[in-house]
């Protein structure tokens, strides 16, 4: 229960009544009680004081108007015996009211002094009360202003709390999102520093490629002047050769001079004849040569050329070494027939430019020389 709910009135009628210091009366009735008390009791004492007063004056003035002492015997003698024998019973019944009503003043005396105590004791008693009450009252305005301050604090503190709880909410979740981003970045971090790491070590390779290609490059564009010095050399030494026209009885074809055979001799034979001259059996390596000596031969002849396959069976070779590159062979040819088919002719052919054809390296005709 709420101290400040109670009413001022009941907390002090309880208190007080509870603590014996006060009968339970009714303030609210009997604003000034002291004042009260004090008017009834001087009232009743007044009455009381005026009965005795009176009583008194009477008895003293109709009976003993001459007397001072009412108690002086001089008085009852001069009465008759009748009327002194009453007088004597009515002054005793008088005494004994007298004693009775000094007695009641005194009582009455101390029952006002206590009364009159009773009335302080109250009047200080309800000063505190008022005291407290006034305290109490005043306390409870300040709790009531305390409450309405709290009240005010607790809601100003809540609306702060709200406000914080939001603020608290939206900081949460600016930071999960903050914190996703920061693992999303981390993770494309290590992926880009990964691949960073590949690029620099891919990097370091091509550059040393690069320095490899350089050093290369250099030497070979040192090289290429070298070999263009050289083949401009050999193109003055070329054009030399070709300007250098042939012996008698042969033919200049390009850097080369041609003979064909007018005698017939075996494919071992012949080939010796042209090493004679210091020349070999013709080497044919472009359509153009082959043209040349298809005009040069008589028609429709045969004649020997450097082609063999006598060192591996099916392997065509000039007798330089070489590899046979522009091939004439006449369709179906080379066939080996019978199996000793392992040297190379030219068959002239008009229209065309000749075709090859294998044979016994034993049959003799003409055969061509080239140096
Ligand atoms: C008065 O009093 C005396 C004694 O008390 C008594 O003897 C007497 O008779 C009384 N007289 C009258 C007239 O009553
Ligand atoms: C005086 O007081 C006594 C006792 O207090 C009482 O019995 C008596 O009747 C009184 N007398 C008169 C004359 O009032
Ligand atoms: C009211 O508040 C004041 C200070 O804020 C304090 O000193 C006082 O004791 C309080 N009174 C009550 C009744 O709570
Ligand atoms: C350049 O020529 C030299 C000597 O002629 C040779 O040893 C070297 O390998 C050549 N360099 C390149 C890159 O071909
Ligand atoms: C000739 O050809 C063979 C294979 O067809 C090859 O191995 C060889 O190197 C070649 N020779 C020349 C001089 O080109
Ligand atoms: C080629 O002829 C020569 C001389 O006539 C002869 O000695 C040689 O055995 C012949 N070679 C072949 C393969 O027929």
């Amino acid at each position: 229960m709420d101290l400040m709910e109670i009413d001022d009135d009941m907390y002090i009628d309880r208190h007080l009544s509870m603590e014996g210091l006060i009968p339970k009366v009714d303030f609210q009735r009997r604003k000034q009680p002291s004042r009260c008390v004090s008017v009834c009791l001087g009232l009743l004492c007044a009455v009381l004081l005026a009965g005795n007063i009176g009583q008194l004056i009477n008895y003293e003035i109709f009976s003993h108007p001459a007397s001072g002492d009412p108690m002086q015997s001089g008085y009852v003698q001069d009465r008759p015996q009748s009327s002194d024998n009453n007088s004597a019973a009515e002054r005793k019944q008088l005494e004994t009211r007298l004693t009775n009503l000094t007695t009641e003043k005194d009582q009455l005396h101390q029952s006002y002094d206590s009364v009159t105590a009773e009335r302080d004791e109250l009047k200080v008693s309800f000063n505190k009360v008022g005291n407290e009450r006034d305290m109490l009252r005043a306390s409870k305005e300040q709790r009531q202003s305390n409450y309405s301050d709290l009240q005010r604090e607790k809601e100003e503190l809540q609306t702060e709390f709200s406000a914080l709880r939001a603020n608290r909410d939206q900081l949460q979740s600016t930071y999960t999102s903050l914190k996703t981003n920061h693992d999303q970045m981390q993770l494309s971090y290590s992926s880009v520093t990964a691949e960073r790491d590949e690029f620099k070590a891919s990097f370091n390779n091509l550059q040393t490629e690069k320095d490899q290609l350089q050093r290369e490059h250099s030497q070979l564009e040192t090289n290429h002047s070298v070999l263009r010095r050289e083949k401009g050399e050999l193109q003055k030494k070329i054009d030399k050769i070709r300007a250098r026209p042939c012996q008698t009885g042969w033919s200049k074809f390009d850097i080369s001079c041609y003979f064909v055979s007018s005698v017939s001799k075996n494919w071992t034979s012949s080939r010796q004849e042209c090493i004679e001259e210091g020349a070999d059996l013709v080497v044919i390596d472009s359509l153009e040569e082959q043209e040349f000596l298809n005009m040069l031969m008589p028609k429709s002849q045969n004649a020997w050329i450097g082609l063999t396959d006598s060192l591996q069976e099916g392997t065509w070779m000039w007798v330089d070494g070489s590899n046979v590159t522009t091939q004439f062979w006449q369709p179906g040819q080379p066939n080996s027939y019978n199996g000793n088919q392992d040297c190379g002719e030219n068959v002239q052919k008009t229209p065309g430019v000749g075709q090859w054809n294998d044979d016994g390296c034993f049959a003799v005709q003409n055969w061509i020389c080239e140096k």
